[in-house]
């Protein structure tokens, strides 16, 4: 479509209102943290409210082309401004508002981003967390911060915060919004013009700044919603994902607004102010097509099947999840419990880098298997390789790629073309490499294995362990950290740290919380808070110098058959790591 002109605000936005006469249908039913807080925005309010958002953008000075970091909870805003850039053709840089300051602060500067966009703070469940703080804590000692005009905050109607201001780049939201016209001219784009920047773990350490164009992904996320969801004009669909993971932005924003949906948008978590909340919400707006997290549906499997008793969840239709590959007993009860029985579970494959699902069922048209995510979507054609590259047939495990660019296929990893060849088409030239393992049963179905690089996935997030290991080896106890992944009943993975400590530094339990605080709060976020850790007086080692992590591995899995060690350079030291194995979480 190179070549073409769109706007992609236009086309989820005024298109719906103008063409398809949907001015009046709700785009959204907000769903506060707290539940009496609540919302309803149709798509004419939709369109009105970006496009003050856009003015107000412009005034501040955005323009067309300029990159714009938004820190934001999932309140109405977010959306607002994430569709504000597109109309005006700006690109965002959406960052998870769990992130730590210096995550929010790694990706402001990669990006370079003249703006950012946060609010003054947020209740997640009980816990309180105070978004402008943490943005203000990296900007006061960081002057080389690129953001010029500064920040934007909203400011929720019903949080006062006492918020540090610097009148010399604070603007509030409702100051830089309220006066702003309700009209505002799309800028229109190329075809391949970027959309948006998100940034995925990279397995050396360094978040990739994942790169997506306007109209290739347009027609991804907005056919894919169509036919894995089976749309229909009086579904009303939910998506339980944040707008800060890939999963939001195709399926919140851009996917369900192309085919003028109604969605709920929700701010909360599964379980505040009580473990039926997503059943609470089902019952509420009728939700028809649900789709969520594994760790999630492994969360409330814990609580039984009381709390889904006490509400009406017939309305259902079709239930999807993503994230990590499902387990097939999670799978049944989605399946017997939640959908009754009834309702198709479509488990999809994707990728921040692949835009929309790749391998997903069709609800009702593709026979089902627990725990396999099954055939490719129209147009995709997954390869399973070996070691060597060579292509497999039939019955086989290996490593998962593609052999064919999808419309939805990310363009490149922003500012470093070379990272983007490096990470996804050397390994296997003519191919892209998703980085997970696979296997292909008799019936031609795929089966997602887990992640095959030195990446985990923690709750459905995506975290390498270098990232972690490069948190832990900062405090000053710490001469040597190596992270592996052990599998944790709820969150799917979770961290298992090898650390060796520096001479004279004694392994104790205040030194255990210091690292537990730095991999969580102050270096990623809480999602990197390390569930065990080991002292480990000495890593196996190749002669080379190379950790064995696959040692490892099996040492925090406490498998008893650790293989052959024959190229470790002191197999004495696996020894001692197995005989001070921790089986408690720290
Ligand atoms: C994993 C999330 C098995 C996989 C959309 C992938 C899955 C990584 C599934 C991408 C699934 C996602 N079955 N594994 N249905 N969906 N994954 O970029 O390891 O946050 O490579 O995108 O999640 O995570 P990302």
């Amino acid at each position: 479509m190179e070549g073409a002109k769109t706007n992609i605000c236009y086309n989820v936005l005024d298109h719906n209102v103008l063409t398809r006469n949907l001015g009046e249908k709700v785009a959204y039913h907000w769903e506060g943290n707290s539940p009496d807080l609540r919302l309803t925005i149709t798509y004419s309010q939709l369109l009105k409210q970006v496009c003050r958002c856009a003015n107000a953008l412009k005034k501040l000075g955005v323009k067309k082309g300029d990159r714009v970091a938004i820190y934001l909870p999932m309140i109405p805003e977010l959306v607002y401004s994430m569709l504000a850039c597109a109309r005006i053709g700006a690109v965002h840089s959406i960052v998870f508002a769990g992130f730590s300051s210096e995550s929010l602060a790694e990706r402001i500067m990669d990006a370079q981003c003249s703006i950012l966009l946060t609010a003054d703070g947020v209740y997640r469940g009980e816990k309180l967390i105070n978004l402008k703080q943490i943005a203000d804590e990296f900007l006061l000692v960081h002057s080389e911060m690129p953001l010029g005009q500064g920040v934007s905050t909203t400011q929720l109607p019903f949080l006062k915060f006492k918020t540090l201001w610097n009148a010399e780049c604070d603007v509030w939201w409702d100051e830089a919004v309220d006066n702003a016209s309700e009209e505002c001219d799309p800028e229109w784009m190329d075809a391949e013009d970027p959309l948006f920047v998100l940034y995925t773990s990279g397995s050396t350490g360094k978040p990739k700044g994942v790169l997506h164009t306007i109209a290739g992904y347009l027609l991804y996320t907005s056919l894919t919603f169509k036919y894995v969801f089976d749309h229909h004009q009086d579904d009303v669909y939910w998506c339980t994902a944040d707008i800060g993971w890939i999963t939001g932005h195709s399926y919140i924003t851009y996917g369900p607004l192309a085919n003028g949906a109604t969605s709920v948008l929700f701010e909360g978590i599964p379980v505040y102010p009580h473990v039926g909340r997503f059943w609470e919400i089902i019952e509420k707006y009728r939700v028809s097509k649900f789709y969520t997290a594994p760790t999630a549906i492994r969360l409330l499997m814990k609580y039984g099947i009381e709390p889904l008793q006490k509400y009406d969840l017939s309305s259902l239709r079709v239930l999807g999840t993503v994230g990590e590959p499902i387990n097939p007993e999670a799978w049944m009860w989605y399946h017997d419990a939640v959908g009754q029985g009834r309702c198709p579970v479509v488990d999809t494959f994707w990728q921040t880098e692949t835009g929309g699902h790749v391998l997903t069922p069709l609800p009702a048209a593709t026979p089902l298997k627990p725990g396999s995510a099954t055939l490719p979507f129209f147009g995709v054609l997954p390869i399973i390789l070996n070691e060597h590259g060579e292509e497999l047939e039939g019955e086989a495990e290996g490593y998962l790629v593609f052999k064919k660019p999808w419309p939805g296929i990310m363009r490149g990893v922003y500012g470093n073309q070379e990272c983007f060849e490096n990470t996804y088409f050397k390994k296997f030239p003519g191919f892209y490499v998703t980085g997970d393992g696979c296997r292909r049963d008799k019936d031609g179905y795929y089966w997602i294995t887990g992640r095959i690089d030195d990446m985990l996935n923690v709750s459905g997030h995506l975290l390498s362990t270098a990232e972690v290991e490069a948190a832990l080896t900062e405090h000053s106890a710490v001469a040597e950290a190596a992270v592996v992944s052990r599998p944790h009943i709820v969150k799917g993975e979770c961290l298992y740290c090898f650390v060796t400590l520096k001479d004279f530094r004694e392994f104790n339990h205040s030194l255990m919380d210091e690292l537990k605080r730095k991999g969580k709060r102050e270096k990623i976020g809480p999602i990197a808070t390390p569930d065990f850790i080991q002292n480990a007086p000495g890593l196996p080692k190749t002669r080379s110098g190379k950790i064995m992590r696959r040692v490892l591995r099996q040492i925090a899995r406490n498998e008893k058959d650790l293989g052959d060690l024959s190229t470790l350079a002191d197999p004495k030291v696996v020894e001692v790591l197995l005989s001070q194995r921790c089986e408690a979480a720290a």
